[in-house]
């Protein structure tokens, strides 16, 4: 689908939580990583066009903890990348918007230095950690819970009290896992790249531990496939 054309999904609960379109990429093995966590860059250039185009359009971007640690990222929209691409009417407007990056944290608390508090954009930290509550960087916001988990339903309300409509969620491993085994989710897109990584370390899509001992699959409506660049992006909408 040309870059063009994307537009986001309604919300499933409009009321209550926002949109929330899940984006990641895997090996055809099935890994979001190299073994250790390592980041591996699994997305071809177009691919990381259309991630670009979904961060330009949402209201906010969220990550684990997790991917915080491994992958430092900075979740900012990278404009250069889609210079020169027809945009859809959604992008307009949007450079000056850009989305908010949400963090559910750690137990263990987060690396001061992180990109995500680098000031240069806002960020919302939901924390049980007693390390991050007293954080008082430059443009972030803590927002304390109760208990060592984050209840992810009660973190979609409160985003979505204070504004985000769009929330696009990019991983890691946990947090997938979290929001599919949840049905949280409105859109799901997945580019599985044409390479294999192997190795029992290296972080899978789908984690069973949030299952507990349930042992039934997690079933997913696939609404398109696509080949893109030598891999398939697969487009999963709620059943
Ligand atoms: N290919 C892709 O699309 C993609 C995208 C993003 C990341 N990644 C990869 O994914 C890997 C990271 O995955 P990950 O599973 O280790 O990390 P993650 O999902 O980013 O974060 C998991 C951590 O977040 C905290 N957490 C998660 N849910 C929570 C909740 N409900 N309440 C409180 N804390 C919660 C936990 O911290 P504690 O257990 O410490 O309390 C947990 O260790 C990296 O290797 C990264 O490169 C790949």
């Amino acid at each position: 689908m040309p870059l063009s054309k994307i537009s986001w999904p309604r919300s499933a609960n409009p009321r209550g939580r926002p949109a929330i379109w899940i984006n990641a990429a895997m090996s055809l093995d099935g890994r979001l990583a190299f073994p250790g966590g390592k980041r591996a860059i699994l997305s071809s250039p177009g691919d990381f066009r259309r991630v670009d185009l979904i961060r330009a359009t949402s209201d906010a971007v969220l990550v684990g903890a997790g991917t915080i640690r491994m992958d430092d990222p900075s979740l900012r929209v990278h404009w250069e990348r889609l210079r020169g691409q027809r945009l859809p009417s959604e992008a307009r407007g949007r450079k000056d918007r850009p989305p908010t990056r949400v963090v559910i944290g750690s137990s263990k608390g987060l690396p001061p230095t992180s990109r995500v508090f680098d000031g240069v954009l806002p960020t919302i930290l939901f924390s049980p950690s007693r390390k991050d509550l007293g954080r008082t960087g430059p443009r972030t916001t803590v927002v304390p819970t109760s208990g060592l988990r984050v209840d992810l339903p009660w973190a979609l309300r409160w985003l979505h009290v204070h504004g985000v409509q769009r929330l696009m969620v990019e991983g890691g491993s946990q947090i997938l896992s979290s929001f599919l085994s949840a049905g949280l989710y409105d859109r799901f897109t997945l580019y599985v790249a044409p390479v294999l990584i192997g190795g029992r370390s290296a972080p899978s899509l789908f984690e069973r531990e949030m299952l507990g001992k349930d042992l039934s699959p997690v079933p997913l409506r696939v609404q398109r496939t696509q080949g893109r660049d030598g891999g398939i992006l697969v487009t999963i909408e709620p059943r």
